[in-house]
């Protein structure tokens, strides 16, 4: 039975004695074994398009250190480029797009259908790890949340306070709205696809949430959250959906309501203590430890661990960071917290 995943269950609303755990970016550069594969695979992006080498990086750390989930190797990235934008990775820098910013470069995108031509070795991949990974794991889909990949789209790279994406917005709304529409049709449409290969989850990353004030959190990341996880739950009944608005502080206290998600996942602004007050008596949550403290370890990292997982044990909790891992952390460290949730 698939509901006995550890996973599963919390995100079904279960109060678990010890809480599963996975980490955002859990294959990653911090790993010298993701290393080496993606120095076999040439680049990111010839990694995220190879299903048998993004399934054996997604693997690894389930191999290593036992995570309750798993989650696909791609990038958030991938759908715009399956739209029609030309997408690299600068070394040392981070992600380049072609930027969409006129109704003419809107209308040239490609149609909803002819993404799957790009994305087909993404459900290729979920289709080995549904074959691979061990019965007890949980396998996780994924894609950006329309206004966070907007934010790429329109400035062609990562910014600071997505300033290009705000003024598109103030200054051509309409393209603005087309633009967010296309995302939402088209991670439908990826989602799905990512679920009949065997995801058995999909989490939504609003990474950029925290620059939405007003209406604007409300029209552009909780609206957009709302549609896909309405879509998928129609088409795919039973689906869990887990969003990550990241950055969107006491507005956290709405999002499972909001959004129809089974799981809300938090960044280290908030305090667990609150979270368990305001957001966990809505379902699920997931989140909160700073991701420094696997880089630093010692008895912080095991005290913060102790007091998140302290904090929300009165309810349904998934153990996770508050951001992705990044690659200066210690493998040790991510052993360190694992033992400290699972109390050996
Ligand atoms: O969590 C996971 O392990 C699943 C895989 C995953 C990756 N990116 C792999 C990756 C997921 C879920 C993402 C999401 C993603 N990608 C987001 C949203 C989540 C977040 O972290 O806020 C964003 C904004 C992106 C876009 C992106 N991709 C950026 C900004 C970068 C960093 C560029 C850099 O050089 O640091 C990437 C690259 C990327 N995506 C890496 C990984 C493991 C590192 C690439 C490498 O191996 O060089």
């Amino acid at each position: 039975m698939a509901q006995q995943k550890t996973i599963l269950r919390a995100l079904a609303g279960e109060t678990l004695p010890t809480p599963p755990i996975w980490m955002m970016r859990q294959a990653g550069r911090y790993l010298p074994e993701y290393k080496a594969t993606r120095a076999q695979a040439g680049d990111f992006l010839s990694l995220c398009y190879n299903p048998e080498l993004a399934a054996e990086v997604t693997l690894q750390p389930i191999r290593r250190y036992g995570f309750d989930a798993a989650i696909l190797f791609a990038d958030i990235l991938l759908l715009p480029q399956a739209l029609g934008a030309d997408l690299w990775f600068v070394t040392g820098e981070g992600p380049r797009l072609s930027t969409i910013t006129s109704a003419d470069e809107l209308a040239k995108l490609k149609p909803t259908d002819a993404i799957h031509d790009t994305l087909n070795p993404v459900y290729e991949t979920v289709k080995i790890l549904s074959r691979e990974l061990p019965k007890e794991t949980t396998l996780i889909g994924f894609a950006g949340s329309p206004w966070t990949v907007a934010t790429y789209m329109i400035a062609g790279q990562g910014t600071p306070d997505q300033g290009p994406a705000h003024a598109l917005k103030a200054e051509n709304r309409a393209v603005f709205d087309g633009i967010i529409e296309r995302i939402t049709e088209g991670t439908i449409a990826y989602l799905s696809k990512q679920i009949e290969a065997g995801a058995e989850c999909v989490k939504l990353f609003d990474s950029w949430a925290g620059s939405l004030q007003g209406e604007d959190f409300t029209n552009y990341s909780i609206k957009p959250m709302q549609q896909i996880t309405a879509a998928l739950k129609e088409k795919h009944p039973g689906i869990p959906v887990i969003a990550f608005p990241r950055g969107a502080g006491t507005k956290y206290a709405g999002v499972h309501a909001a959004t129809g998600a089974d799981c809300v996942a938090v960044d280290e602004g908030v305090d667990a203590a609150w979270v368990a007050e305001h957001v966990q008596k809505n379902g699920c949550v997931q989140g909160n430890l700073k991701s420094s403290h696997m880089v630093t370890g010692g008895d912080a990292l095991v005290s913060e661990t102790r007091r998140i997982c302290d904090a929300l044990s009165g309810g349904p909790h998934i153990f996770n960071l508050g951001h992705g891992i990044t690659p200066d952390a210690d493998p040790e460290n991510v052993q360190l917290m694992i033992d400290t949730v699972r109390g050996s």
